[in-house]
């Protein structure tokens, strides 16, 4: 049997609400998951939440809540969010349960009697907005600090500090030996170019207790707390511990944001190698969302509040949106005209109506039962399927909904063509409307296999329309030839109202 496919997310800081990037993370490792189950594999599927550190305990007093309170209440709003999103995570972490607790402080343990660890005098700049440590080298030209850091302080404080600095010239040729381990591939070229010219300084990994007590103390040493980015990036081999039995580790990919690429391609493949852990397989890099062409931000009411969108248009056209419009890497642009655009051509008038019609008709003229079968449109439908198949397996998402859309097109102009509604007047035609609705009927439960990962509402309501039992969630059963003639199909309903009707 071959081993579980293990796919993560970045755990998202706690306080403050989802928006669009970290729905759009979490959608396309959901599609991930679903495609590579689609495939016959089995699947672990983890996202969750970073608790710990300064911007957490800072937004906690600021409600004067304790912290664990404080992230209790936010974790729900976000487990709610997953929901919404119709994830299917099979786990959900939240750094401030025992067990990532328990694992961050074995690990910790381990590493210092391994001597990886050393004490010294830190004198530096820390910003808690990013939870990340400055030097002198990322101060901009006119010697500020990038507006994204927020407030920047001057730190002088002992502390503890990992060696990473020994494992610069393994790690760049890993990274070479591995060209699949940072994808794309230019997010591959910065991580290189970074590496081959800077000194790697050793990484920080604690906080002094009296001036941060928010998160996992250190085992050897109750005056200090863990960095955040160390105890949040150990969540991936914590939860795979906590399901030894499933060997997860290794894992199969890190799904992550451009702005965290050093951490994941950097500082956790130096931590796996001290820990004696193999690397994960991939880190896969997507980038940033703005909208309307500018930075997405609270503070100047620039967002897309993804539930807003999902509550007025639906989950998969909201799914749909995202993939489609951007591939994994780029940067991308969310406009409201850009969104009801792809809605209305792609969704609603492409295969909103191929069903439609082609179930209707179907009704209209053999009340519903699929005729012999006529492989028409089969070349068609074996082509994207194929696609599909090859490009899950290289995580194209984007490339694979174009493919499916291939055979969407093909089939509403294959309506077109043959003009069933004529050949339905025409008695002597009758053997002819067969072929075409058989093709059209058979088009329509190959879509809803290929759908399935990415729209999976609307797959169900296929076969369901189809009046075919069970999912559409085997791309195996993407084959021509799965409707069997004399099969009874269900009722026909749109898929895609109309925004200017009233919904159903
Ligand atoms: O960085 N577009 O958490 P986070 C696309 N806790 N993606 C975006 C985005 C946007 N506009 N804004 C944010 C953290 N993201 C850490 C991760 S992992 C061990 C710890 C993405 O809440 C961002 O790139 O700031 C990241 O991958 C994720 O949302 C969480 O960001
Ligand atoms: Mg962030």
């Amino acid at each position: 049997m071959s081993k579980r496919f293990y796919i993560t997310t970045a755990i998202d800081y706690v306080n403050g609400q989802p928006h669009l990037g970290h729905a759009y993370e979490k959608i396309i490792a959901d599609v991930i998951a679903r495609a590579r189950r689609s495939l016959g594999q089995e699947v672990f599927f983890l996202t969750g939440l970073d608790e710990h550190g300064q911007k957490v305990q800072q937004a906690a007093q600021a409600e004067k809540k304790n912290p664990q309170e404080y992230c209790d209440a936010l974790a729900a709003d976000w487990q709610a969010f997953a929901k919404k999103l119709e994830l299917t995570n099979d786990d959900f972490v939240r750094t401030t349960q025992p067990r990532h607790k328990e694992f961050v402080q074995a690990t910790l343990a381990k590493l210092h009697a391994a001597g990886q660890f050393y004490k010294a005098g830190y004198t530096g700049f820390y910003s808690a907005k990013e939870e990340t440590f400055l030097t002198e080298k990322d101060r901009l030209p006119d010697g500020t600090f990038d507006a994204s850091y927020g407030e920047v302080v001057e730190l002088k404080e002992d502390n503890y500090y990992f060696k990473l600095g020994a494992h610069q010239q393994w790690l760049i040729d890993t990274i070479e030996a591995n060209p699949d381990f940072i994808a794309p591939s230019y997010r591959r070229n910065e991580v290189l170019g970074f590496l081959k010219n800077n000194k790697l300084e050793d990484l920080c990994i604690s906080r002094p207790a009296a001036r941060l007590n928010w998160g996992i103390p250190l085992p050897f040493d109750p005056e200090f707390v863990t960095y955040v980015w160390f105890d949040a990036l150990v969540n991936y081999a914590s939860i795979a511990d906590a399901h030894a039995a499933l060997g997860l580790w290794p894992a199969d990919i890190h799904v992550i944001g451009k702005d965290i690429v050093k951490f994941h391609a950097v500082y956790w493949p130096i931590m796996l190698k001290a820990m004696g852990l193999p690397l994960p397989k991939q880190i896969l890099v997507h980038g940033w969302w703005q909208k309307d062409g500018a930075k997405i931000s609270k503070s100047t009411g620039n967002v897309v509040d993804p539930i807003a969108v999902i509550n007025e248009w639906g989950l998969d056209a909201f799914r749909f949106y995202v993939l489609r419009e951007l591939d994994i890497g780029p940067d991308g642009n969310w406009t409201d005209t850009g969104f009801r655009s792809r809605y209305q051509a792609e969704l609603a008038n492409g295969l909103g109506n191929l069903v439609n019609r082609s179930l209707s008709m179907l009704k209209r003229y053999r009340n519903g039962v699929v005729p012999a079968r006529s492989n028409e449109l089969a070349a068609d439908a074996a082509k994207a399927a194929d696609e599909t198949r090859a490009l899950f397996k290289q995580s194209q998402l984007q490339a694979a909904l174009q493919s499916i859309w291939g055979l969407v097109n093909r089939a509403n102009k294959y309506v077109d063509e043959t003009a069933p509604f004529k050949l339905a007047k025409d008695p002597a035609q009758a053997q002819r409307l067969d072929e075409v609705l058989y093709n059209l009927a058979e088009s329509c439960r190959v879509l809803a296999v290929l759908l399935n990962p990415f729209l999976p509402g609307t797959a169900a309501k296929i076969y369901a329309q189809l009046g075919l039992a069970g999912a559409p969630d085997k791309l195996a059963d993407a084959t021509w030839g799965g409707l069997q003639p004399g099969h009874q199909t269900g009722e026909p309903a749109p898929l895609f109202p109309r925004k200017d009707e009233p919904k159903p």
